[in-house]
């Protein structure tokens, strides 16, 4: 494996491994500071990492009433009653089961009708809570992390994103068919994204590999947004053996 300095990379042998190992770090971030505000993901990836922190509340005591969660983005325009919206999502596999203080839950409005002061706010709010401790992101095949998707700049704050075909079809697995995927979503900006004191990346699966390894050693380019993180100051990558594949 070539060395690509300040980013930690862990190389666990499966899925399984992978969800333990990132539940584990935010369990440690929350026992350390009981009041940490976390940037959370959404997508296949994280699930088994939500499973293992429910675990964790329910066996081992994780107490998550202090903490402040902010979404890195929400399908618009949906309803947050949809069982598509991210809103759904994050009851569904962690704030149902977890004694989370739902006023500390942000997660971008998809219902919002002027999207301009929405991001704004959201934004607004993530400096007036002292910025995000701990940001957790997956990564889309064409480097997108949040819903940035490739351009020819980087976005600095939170936006609407018009979603490129390849997340359609990417994502169009969780819906009926691909017609029902929205075409847009308000997604932090990769400047939000960059604000955050700690980054942990998860990936799983061989359809990662190449972006992964790109990541890691590619140029640095908003044609590839992930690329980005090389010149965050404290970024892991939690990998299972198949996304690390091509380092
Ligand atoms: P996935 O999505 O976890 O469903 O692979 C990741 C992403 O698009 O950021």
């Amino acid at each position: 494996m070539k060395q690509n300095k300040g980013i930690k990379i862990y190389v666990t042998e499966s899925y399984e491994e992978m969800s333990t190992t990132a539940a584990h770090l935010l369990g440690a971030q929350i026992r350390l500071n009981p009041t940490s505000v976390l940037g959370l993901a959404t997508g296949g990836t994280p699930v088994g990492m939500y499973k293992n922190l429910v675990r964790m509340y329910k066996e081992e005591g994780l107490d998550f009433s202090g903490i402040t969660t902010f979404n890195l983005d929400e399908y618009y325009p949906l309803s947050r009653s949809s069982d598509q919206s991210y809103y759904y999502y994050m009851t569904d596999h962690l704030f149902g089961h977890v004694n989370i203080s739902k006023d500390r839950i942000y997660i971008p409005d998809g219902e919002a009708k002027d999207v301009e002061t929405e991001c704004a706010n959201y934004d607004a709010k993530i400096e007036e809570l002292g910025g995000i401790d701990l940001q957790v992101l997956g990564i889309g095949t064409n480097g997108h992390i949040g819903f940035n998707e490739p351009d020819t700049f980087f976005p600095k704050s939170t936006h609407l994103v018009d979603l490129v075909e390849e997340t359609i079809q990417a994502n169009a697995r969780f819906f009926n068919s691909i017609d029902e995927v929205p075409k847009q979503a308000l997604s932090m900006g990769i400047g939000s994204i960059f604000k955050a004191k700690k980054i942990v990346l998860l990936a799983n699966g061989t359809h990662k590999a190449k972006i992964i390894a790109e990541t890691l050693y590619g140029n640095v380019r908003p044609e590839v947004p992930s690329t980005i993180l090389q010149f965050h100051p404290d970024v892991t990558f939690i990998l299972d053996k198949e996304a690390a594949a091509e380092l």
